[in-house]
């Protein structure tokens, strides 16, 4: 994972990282991705997670390599503790995102740095880690209330690099003007901003971008100019599936075959997948 997001940030395009907290979803995902030759990475928040099952994620991920034959890579999305972090990774998962950054930044880099440290000693030493510095706002839901940003939620170039640094995260999230979910208003993404903390880190550590639902493309493309190499997606894809079954239960109300009812919901959420990874560049890639 840490190879191909690499590649990314060289060539100037994005994977994408979209949550799943079904089966039928994930094949979603990685059906649109084997369709269009981009890796796939798959995301399951510490709820998707549990809905889920860890164990069960992982089986899926390793039957869906076999079938498919593309890479898939499997994260634990926002894991808030040292704790919950640990046990996706002895579960299996490819990559955690270790999320901190609600503490105040000496004890992020703490418990951020026990995970990375965590992740080395296991014996898939392979395991990609985020941390994230900056307060994201919201949630991936779509959002009824206008929220506001504080100057002090983006993140700062010069304690993103000291993060890194101390951390030894292979992926950092930023905080850059946008919130999860999709916004009433239009987000306005700081892109000299991302260009600033690209230019201070690493080469090899990549820049992700949470919270792309509801980001107008021209900008999603102009953060990916500047650095990005992964963008998270979720409410997006929550909103195609839940409006195609709302509209099939509506349309189909004698029937009780529950595969058949959310089928259109499945091909809805695939399609938004697809549009995405042409937006990021990620096509042809694998
Ligand atoms: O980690 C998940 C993402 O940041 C999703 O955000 O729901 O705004 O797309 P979103
Ligand atoms: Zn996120």
């Amino acid at each position: 994972m840490n190879e191909i997001l690499y590649q990314a940030t060289k060539e100037h395009w994005a994977t994408g990282h979209f949550n799943a907290s079904e089966l039928d979803q994930m094949r979603a995902i990685v059906e649109a991705c084997a369709e269009l030759r981009s890796p796939a990475i798959i995301g399951t928040s510490e709820g998707e997670g549990a809905h889920l099952g860890h164990a069960e994620a992982v089986a899926l991920r390793d039957v869906f390599r076999k079938e498919y034959g593309i890479p898939i890579f499997l994260n634990a999305d926002h894991h808030k503790s040292v704790e919950s972090a640990k046990r996706d990774i002895d579960a299996g998962y490819d990559s955690v995102h270790i999320d901190l950054s609600a503490l105040p930044f000496e004890e992020n880099i703490t418990g951020t740095r026990e995970v990375v440290k965590y992740a080395g000693k296991n014996q898939k030493s392979t395991i990609s880690i985020e941390g994230e510095l900056g307060y994201l706002r919201g949630e991936s839901k779509i959002q009824r209330e206008k929220i506001e940003l504080s100057p002090e939620d983006y993140t700062d170039p010069r304690q993103a690099k000291e993060f890194v640094e101390k951390t030894g995260v292979d992926r950092l999230a930023i905080a850059v003007g946008n919130i999860h979910g999709i916004s009433l208003d239009e987000p306005a993404l700081d892109i000299e901003r991302i260009r600033a903390i690209r230019s201070l880190l690493p080469g090899d550590v990549a820049l992700v971008l949470h919270a792309g639902s509801g980001v107008p493309d021209d900008q999603i493309k102009a953060a990916i100019a500047a650095g990005i190499a992964n963008i998270h997606i979720n409410t997006d894809l929550r909103a195609a599936y839940t409006d195609a079954l709302k509209k099939s239960l509506a349309g189909n109300t004698g029937e009780v075959a529950m595969y058949k009812l959310d089928a259109s919901a499945i091909e809805a959420m695939k399609k938004i997948v697809k549009e995405k990874l042409i937006l990021f560049g990620s096509v042809n890639k694998i």
